[in-house]
């Protein structure tokens, strides 16, 4: 039988009950908590905020006509896998990650949009819900929602498998580290990912897509490219976010989700 919360029951770390998100069955996932309000109000009317909890921020907002949740899931596999249970129990039945990226691509801009189909699991949260066998796969028919919105909007997204580590720095090949050092096990890995075609590193999505199948919830992921691994190490936000988002949020608004 499924755990679902008592109407006013407040769940501790997303810090609301199920009557505040007025029957959302919609979630939008960003990362960070300073970009909730951002995307409730960008991609909706009447957006209100809900709770603030650690790092689960939530407004609500109405797309077409429809309550949708916006709620920050902060970073890496733990922090999501805490969010989609909880989730889960107020009622939420699809969610769409919202994400930064690196590309490891060469034809994957800064700026562009890289919805993931599917993920290498290269996280800890994913182990806890599924043995590694198990393939780290979005909801087929939400991603081809998405996929649909951009070419209609004639936005270039490009479809592709994520790389998600639990770590920002060795697990996704940087030596720009404190010390440097990258342990044996993940040096050359940026170039054995490019070789079997992967086409992005994020920190989030294999959690997302893993947990979620073992929840029945059906998961999506999007994100905005502001690395460019086959260029530098660095991080470059301001406009190439910007314009990302921007994008990300026009997909979502005309997506038949
Ligand atoms: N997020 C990541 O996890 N890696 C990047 O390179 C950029 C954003």
């Amino acid at each position: 039988m499924k755990n679902y919360a008592k109407l006013d029951e407040v769940l501790y770390h997303i810090g609301f009950a199920p009557k505040a998100i007025e029957g959302a069955e919609l979630a939008i996932l960003p990362g960070d908590p300073g970009r909730v309000e951002f995307l409730a109000k960008a991609l909706g009317e009447n957006a209100s905020f809900v709770a603030c909890h650690r790092e689960y921020t939530s407004w609500i907002t109405e797309i077409n006509g429809c309550k949708v949740l916006v709620c920050s899931t902060g970073m890496g596999g733990p922090a999501v896998g805490i969010c989609l249970e909880e989730l889960a129990r107020v009622g939420i039945k699809k969610v769409i990650r919202v994400g930064t990226t690196g590309s490891i691509q060469p034809e994957i801009a800064l700026g562009d949009v890289i919805i993931d189909k599917a993920s290498v699991r290269l996280d800890g949260t994913s182990t806890h819900y599924a043995p590694v066998e198990f393939p780290a796969v979005a909801d087929f028919e939400l991603t081809m929602a998405l996929a649909a919105s951009a070419k209609n909007l004639g936005i270039k997204a490009h479809l592709g498998i994520a790389v998600s580590s639990d770590t920002f720095y060795p697990g996704q090949e940087r030596y720009d580290s404190f010390t440097g050092y990258v342990p044996r096990r993940f040096q050359g890995t940026l170039k054995e990912w490019q070789a079997l075609g992967a086409a992005n590193y994020e920190m989030e999505t294999s959690a997302l897509f893993v947990v979620s199948q073992a929840l029945g919830i059906k998961a999506a992921a999007l994100c905005g490219v502001v690395a460019q691994r086959t260029e530098s190490e660095a991080v470059v936000t301001g406009d190439f976010y910007n314009s990302a988002m921007e994008k990300i949020v026009k997909i979502i608004q005309k997506a038949e989700v």
